[in-house]
């Protein structure tokens, strides 16, 4: 797996959505979705166009296992925690929803966790 365009080509169309979001925000007058559109483009396209220039840079950190890890975390985490969080603020599901954010959150945390030691050990 090439980690690092997987990476940046990810966080791409995550920015697309998230431009997406903001047009529709500016044209309606209704910012209700900001956390959504602020998290598609910060957890979507900024950290993972951060990562995965930095996999590029450092190519020590892309190998292991812990940047697999990193990267699937990431991946799994971000993605059910931006649809929840669209699905829960557009009103498409109720309160109910919320056991999965605390998963998806965790998920996003270990990944983090694993990229934290690999930069230690390998950057
Ligand atoms: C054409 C592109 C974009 C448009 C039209 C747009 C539009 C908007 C709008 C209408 C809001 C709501 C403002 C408010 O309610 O106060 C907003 C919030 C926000 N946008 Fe964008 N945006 C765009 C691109 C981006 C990008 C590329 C990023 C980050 C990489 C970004 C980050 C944010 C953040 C963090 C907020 C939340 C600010 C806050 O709550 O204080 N936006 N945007
Ligand atoms: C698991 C990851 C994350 C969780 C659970 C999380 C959670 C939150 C929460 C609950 C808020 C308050 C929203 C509100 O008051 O409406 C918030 C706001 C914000 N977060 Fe995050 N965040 C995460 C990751 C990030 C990352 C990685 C960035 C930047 C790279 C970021 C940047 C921001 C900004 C700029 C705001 C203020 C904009 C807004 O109110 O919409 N967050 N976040």
């Amino acid at each position: 797996m090439n980690i690092s365009r997987n990476f940046i080509v990810i966080g791409g169309l995550y920015l697309l959505v998230g431009i997406f979001f903001g047009m529709y925000m500016g044209g309606s007058g209704d910012h209700t979705l900001a956390p959504v559109h602020a998290h598609i483009n910060l957890l979507g396209f900024t950290l993972m166009t951060v990562f995965g220039l930095a996999y590029r840079l450092i190519p020590a950190l892309a190998g292991g296992v812990l940047a697999t890890a990193h990267f699937w975390l990431h991946q799994i985490g971000a993605f059910i925690l931006l649809v929840g969080l669209f699905l829960l603020m557009s009103g498409t599901v109720g309160e109910g929803i919320g056991i999965i954010f605390p998963v998806a959150e965790l998920a996003v945390l270990a990944g983090i966790l694993c990229w934290v030691l690999n930069v230690y050990k390998n950057a």
